[in-house]
């Protein structure tokens, strides 16, 4: 299976749902997410697409593939534990509320632990926000101590966050994405992997093709 000649985002996610689709487990969490946290899981499943593209990109098989797919698509899950009154604070998080936001990777692991079937997906998301340098969090993991679906869906979540979702920064243009993605190579992020996406990215922009998000239509291109 190749999803990178896959431009249409609904056949990915599909793809993912299908080879996970004898998982009741994880059934059971998406239609969770997508029905009581739908904000959430729609930034997720803009990550699974970038992430899942990238896994493809850099090589992984298929089940490995749709693996990064399940993690991209569940790594927040833990963000049903948070309070939604510190969740959805407009505004900066002052040091406790930004503690308690932290704590949704962990959350989220738990979760996942609790299920034989989803077992193996929680060590990349208990790892979601570590950063390649240490500097990341629970365990400040750094370099390939991070799982690789870890490191590509810290990757994806960085591109749709800064291209789809307004907070306390300006939204960025792709360009302008990538543009930060390679800033933080080597540091926040693992080089490899941040020039393996946008080389992906960069042949979506020579083509004019790139599949990014669009907030007003819903949809990717
Ligand atoms: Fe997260």
């Amino acid at each position: 299976m190749s999803f990178t000649n896959e431009k249409s985002y609904e056949k990915i996610l599909n793809s993912i749902l299908r080879l996970w689709d004898r998982q009741e487990d994880f059934n059971f969490y998406i239609a969770l997410m997508s029905r009581q946290f739908a904000f959430e899981f729609n930034h997720s499943r803009r990550v699974a697409y970038y992430a899942v593209m990238l896994g493809d990109y850099v090589g992984c098989n298929s089940r490995d593939v749709a693996k990064i797919g399940a993690v991209a698509l569940l790594h927040d899950i833990g963000k049903m534990n948070v309070p939604s009154t510190i969740l959805y604070k407009q505004g900066i998080y002052n040091q406790a509320e930004r503690a308690t936001v932290e704590r949704h990777s962990v959350y989220g692991s738990q979760m996942l632990l609790c299920s034989k079937q989803l077992s193996e997906l929680a060590l990349p998301v208990l790892s979601h926000h570590e950063r390649w340098d240490g500097t990341g969090y629970p365990e400040q993991l750094r370099g390939q101590e991070i799982p690789l679906a870890a490191r590509i869906t810290h990757i994806a979540e960085a591109f749709d966050v800064m291209t789809t979702i307004q907070n306390y920064q300006s939204l960025k243009s792709p360009e302008e994405a990538l543009d930060e993605l390679k800033r933080f190579a080597g540091s926040q992020f693992d080089r490899t992997l941040v020039n393996a996406f946008i080389n992906l990215e960069s042949s979506f922009l020579e083509s004019g093709s790139l599949p990014v998000y669009h907030t007003a239509t819903g949809s990717f291109r």
